[in-house]
């Protein structure tokens, strides 16, 4: 029986120095100590030592259990070490191989005009309000002063949702004039950037859906001066200093009187060019004093406030700003367009 667990422990010792993985290490740990193990087994013979023998042999027995325990954590240890090393390598990182530059991109130059337009506007003490794309015929026309039977209410020119032509996708921004008069304390200072939509062709100036960016402001004394000095401090801002304006009479039945204001060319600086059809002068925006009839639809008293309002078209702006020759670049979304701004 010495002689047994003496083999058995040098079997299992070597067996474990020689380990190779952790299933092999377990099924060793059965062989020897499992309950139907070697070392049971041995002991299960006990009965038949004499009781001087007994005492020596489970000294023994005990000693060869604590040698293959330890030799099996000793095991156990290295496995574990061997793996982690081989996760280590397996995972290294090589900081001196150069890096793959990740594609930034950046703001659409539309959008960079309107942040542009915004700061100049908020920086005059300016709210920003948003509205939606979805809009009553009553507030995108009668409510301005648009009654049935005005041309830009015919079905040819604007998307109805319904036969009644009472919603539609607004045509204009101007409606967020009235939601500001109805929501807002005076006196107020608002602009209202958007999408708006007209069926028009697509072509180089034109496009079914198009941005604006309304403007207004109700206060008391409110004169076409101050509309003039605001929006030449807008184009100075947005265009660099000396870019010169001219106001020119126009009609819009929610302004009274309107105007049109356009800058000077600045391809040719005045003299008349393919860009701006010989004229000299690039229209950017419609303008105006807001009309008694439309401040009174809003409950505003017309003998005590008075008000301008403002229209600017956002695609002709950045087109300007940023030297576009032709609109559909602007919603076409090619990058190697988009990347050069
Ligand atoms: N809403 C007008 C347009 O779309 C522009 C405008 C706005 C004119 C505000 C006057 C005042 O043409």
């Amino acid at each position: 029986m010495k002689e047994q667990l003496a083999r058995m422990r040098a079997e299992a010792l070597a067996a474990l120095e020689a380990v190779k993985d952790a299933a092999a290490l377990d099924e060793l740990r059965v062989k020897y100590l499992g309950k139907k193990g070697e070392l049971t087994a041995v002991l299960k013979q006990m009965g038949r030592l004499s009781a001087e023998e007994r005492p020596a042999m489970g000294a023994l027995a005990n000693e060869v259990r604590a040698a293959v325990e330890t030799a099996l954590e000793t095991a156990s240890k290295k496995l574990e070490e061997a793996a982690l090393e081989r996760k280590l390598k397996a995972e290294t990182v090589d900081v001196t191989i150069p890096g793959k530059t990740a594609h930034m991109g950046h703001r659409h130059p539309m959008y960079m005009a309107l942040d542009e337009i915004k700061e100049i506007f908020v920086g005059m003490g300016f709210t920003v309000l948003d509205g939606p794309e979805v809009e009553l015929a009553e507030l995108n026309f009668d409510r301005l002063n648009a009654e049935e039977g005005h041309p830009s209410r015919d079905w040819s020119d604007t998307f109805y949702f319904d036969a009644d032509s009472r919603v539609m996708l607004r045509s204009q921004t101007s409606p967020m004039q009235v939601r500001a008069m109805e929501t807002m304390e005076l006196p107020m200072r608002i602009i209202a950037p958007g999408r708006v939509y007209r069926k028009d062709e697509v072509d180089a100036t034109h496009s079914p859906m198009f941005h604006q960016v309304e403007g207004m402001v109700i206060d008391k004394n409110v004169t076409m001066a101050d509309l003039k000095g605001t929006l030449n401090k807008l184009v100075e801002q947005l265009y660099g200093p000396g870019t010169r304006t001219r106001f020119r009479p126009h009609h819009f039945p929610f302004t009274e009187p309107s105007c049109e204001m356009d800058v000077q060319c600045h391809k040719c600086g005045g003299a008349g060019c393919p860009t701006c059809k010989g004229e000299g002068w690039i229209e950017l925006l419609g303008a105006g004093m807001i009309h008694p009839t439309v401040l009174e639809m809003s409950g505003i008293d017309p003998n005590v406030w008075s008000g301008w309002a403002f229209g600017i078209g956002l695609e002709r702006t950045a087109m300007r700003r940023f030297k576009i020759a032709d609109l559909r670049l602007i919603f076409e979304n090619d990058v190697r367009f988009l990347e050069q701004f």
